[in-house]
């Protein structure tokens, strides 16, 4: 698999341990994280199956899909904001917040698993999926309250404007997000994106 924003690589690392035939190549964006993230591999044993290389995922042709690489896995960033002026520039997520999932969408992989977080325009993001083809195979819906990126005052505003034109949803204090395969085997049957929908609160 090939993975956008590997973090500091602490939720993949923990997979490729228990999946020995898993090989994971990351990218991110942040020098501080890539350092942790290399860090953590290490502690974990598992930097013979799973890198983690600086830069933008979209710059390196080879990880862009194409036959070889059928699954791409992203917690992207999804901060809704009218700018990148936020206080971690690299968790936004464009205006709408879907901006990554959406490039992802179009990217060309057979999979994509990726988190829909319910305030940032989840019926664009399936709407958009679906039209590329893909369906959702399941999902983990789980909720969470606003963390420090969320709360701050221009995202809380930008968040509030969206929900109001119907973009999303989210509680005073709480929004949800689902963790979510799309794809395009033939072989995984079924579509759960209404439903993926409901547990998003749309
Ligand atoms: C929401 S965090 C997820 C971190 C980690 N995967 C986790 O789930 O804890 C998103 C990560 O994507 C990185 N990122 C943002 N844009 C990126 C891009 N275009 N290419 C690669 N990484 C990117 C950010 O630096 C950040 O570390």
């Amino acid at each position: 698999m090939v993975e956008l924003g590997s973090g500091d690589a602490t939720a993949i690392s923990d997979v490729v341990s228990s999946l020995p035939g898993l090989r994971v190549r990351g990218f991110d964006i942040s020098p501080p994280s890539v350092d942790k993230a290399r860090e953590n591999i290490r502690a974990r044993g598992v930097e013979d199956r799973y890198t983690v290389e600086l830069g933008n995922f979209f710059d390196h042709a080879d990880a862009s899909g194409g036959p070889q690489i059928a699954t791409v896995i992203s917690n992207p960033p999804y901060i809704p904001a009218p700018d990148r002026d936020i206080l971690m520039p690299e968790l936004w997520g464009g205006v709408h917040g879907n901006d990554l999932v959406l490039q992802l969408l179009k990217s060309g992989y057979d999979n994509v698993i990726a988190a829909v977080a319910s305030y940032s325009d989840p019926l664009t993001t399936i709407r958009t999926a679906e039209d590329a083809g893909y369906r959702v195979a399941n999902f983990l819906a789980m909720g969470l309250d606003y963390g420090t990126y969320s709360s701050e005052p221009k995202v809380r505003d930008h968040i509030r404007r969206l929900v109001a034109e119907g973009r999303g949803w989210a509680g005073d204090d709480e929004y949800m997000v689902a963790v979510a395969l799309f794809t395009r085997n033939p072989d995984v049957p079924g579509d759960r994106a209404d439903q993926l929908l409901r547990a998003l609160q749309l």
